[in-house]
């Protein structure tokens, strides 16, 4: 099942002002299409010499708005028209120059214009800076980008990296799909505000030598989905994951292990930290009772070598037992091949935690949907069938609703 369009029934302007980081808005205004929302693209004559007004109309499918002096606009005002059915607007490249005239409210052409005539209550302002770094790094330009903050806008980025003049440092506009994501984002409800969440994603691997071990196949889709939806919400994210190949979700912090054990090192300082664990990982439940030190070889017997294993440490059962001062809310998932819901209920005492999310696991690794239900001590709860990050936002919400009424232990504590 295809994921919901996340900016469904947004409409967005989109500003570019001049800089080379102009070819990059392109591709936003495509990302943002494909993600539901209708453009409405407004260009300043810097931009103009950057990337042509025809590619932004044929990408947004609407005419670009080149001017304060448009006198196609029955009223002549295309300053005010164009921010009052907005939900947002983006300036995407905002130059050094732009983010200076937004700080002293200047509005000598249509964008800047249009920034200060907008409404700020209705329609929020963004801007993704992008300049050479020592134009960044200025101190009239940090002035100004602390100024236009402090007016309410939120800057997106910039990211550290190659530079179009050839330097190498802060100041390039951050990718399309990252300012796509970050205005998906910016428009979820912020549900975990100020909140810390521990998530367990992925596969554990247990070797047998060093170049053998025993995983499954959990792609960890369903983890780094949660940690997605639960930054959206506004919580700090910690994302500990087992080998698997996801990008990490926009401000989260993710740690990377192997084996069940290292998982469990790494949570175990965490859990006191953080107000809710949400253990996803496919834990592998044995481990080999000892790693050799080089490749086994076959030895012409025929026979296989004996494979000793033992149990590991089950990492949610571990978390849940922490004395109450030190304990996360907690969610467990069960991926069962049948009876669910028995099976996570069954779960749900043995392991002492207030929520299990029950889902077929065959069924689901790898796949970008899912089926989900919820069982704690009140009932079951079957989440819509639908795409990972759909279901993650609705277990984010669940999650807030249940902890509602609970009073959180501060992480301080
Ligand atoms: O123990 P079982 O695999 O049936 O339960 C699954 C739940 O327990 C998941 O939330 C999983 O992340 C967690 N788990 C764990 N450590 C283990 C095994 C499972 O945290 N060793």
């Amino acid at each position: 099942m295809p994921a919901q369009p996340a900016l469904k029934d947004k409409h967005l302007v989109v500003g570019l002002s001049g800089g080379v980081a102009c070819y990059k808005s392109a591709e936003l205004v495509r990302e943002l299409t494909r993600a539901g929302a209708t453009v409405q693209v407004v260009m300043t004559e810097a931009a103009t010499q950057f990337i042509t007004p025809v590619t932004m109309q044929a990408l947004s499918g609407r005419t670009v708005a080149l001017s304060q002096w448009d006198s196609s606009q029955p009223n002549n005002m295309a300053h005010i028209n164009l921010s009052r059915d907005a939900d947002a607007i983006v300036v995407a490249p905002a130059s050094a120059d732009f983010i200076a005239k937004l700080a002293q409210g200047r509005a000598d052409e249509l964008l800047s214009l249009l920034c200060l005539a907008r409404p700020s209550l209705t329609c929020p302002l963004l801007v993704a800076p992008a300049m050479n770094r020592e134009m960044w790094a200025h101190p009239a330009t940090q002035r100004n980008v602390a100024q236009v903050r402090a007016d309410g806008a939120t800057v997106l980025g910039p990211a550290a990296g190659d530079q179009a003049c050839g330097e190498v440092g802060d100041g390039r506009m951050l990718e399309a799909t990252e300012l796509c994501d970050e205005l998906i984002a910016f428009f979820q409800p912020k549900r975990l505000a100020g909140r810390t969440v521990l998530v367990t994603a992925g596969p554990t691997f247990e070797a047998i030598d060093p170049v053998r071990g025993i995983t499954n196949h959990s792609s960890g889709k369903m983890g780094f989905a949660i940690a997605r939806a639960a930054a959206e919400a506004g919580a700090k994210v910690t994302l500990v994951a087992g080998p698997v190949h996801l990008p990490t979700p926009r401000g989260v912090q993710r740690i990377d292990v192997q084996s069940a054990q290292q998982m469990l090192d790494v949570v175990l300082p965490l859990a006191g930290l953080h107000e809710v664990f949400v253990a996803t990982a496919a834990v592998a439940d044995w481990r080999p009772a000892s790693i050799t030190e080089h490749k086994i070889k076959k030895d012409g017997s025929g026979r296989p070598p004996a494979l000793a294993l033992v149990e590991n440490p089950d990492i949610l059962a571990t978390v849940a037992r922490l004395p109450e001062d030190q304990r996360p809310w907690c969610v467990g998932f069960a991926a069962e091949s049948h009876d669910v819901v028995q099976h996570a209920r069954a779960k749900l005492l043995r392991k002492g935690v207030p929520l299990i999310v029950g889902n077929i696991g065959p069924a689901t690794f790898g796949r970008d949907d899912n089926t989900l239900v919820l069982v704690d001590a009140a009932g079951e709860q079957e989440l819509p069938p639908g795409d990972k990050l759909d279901l993650a936002r609705l277990l984010v919400a669940e999650i807030e609703r249940r902890m509602s009424s609970l009073t959180l232990r501060s992480p301080e504590a």
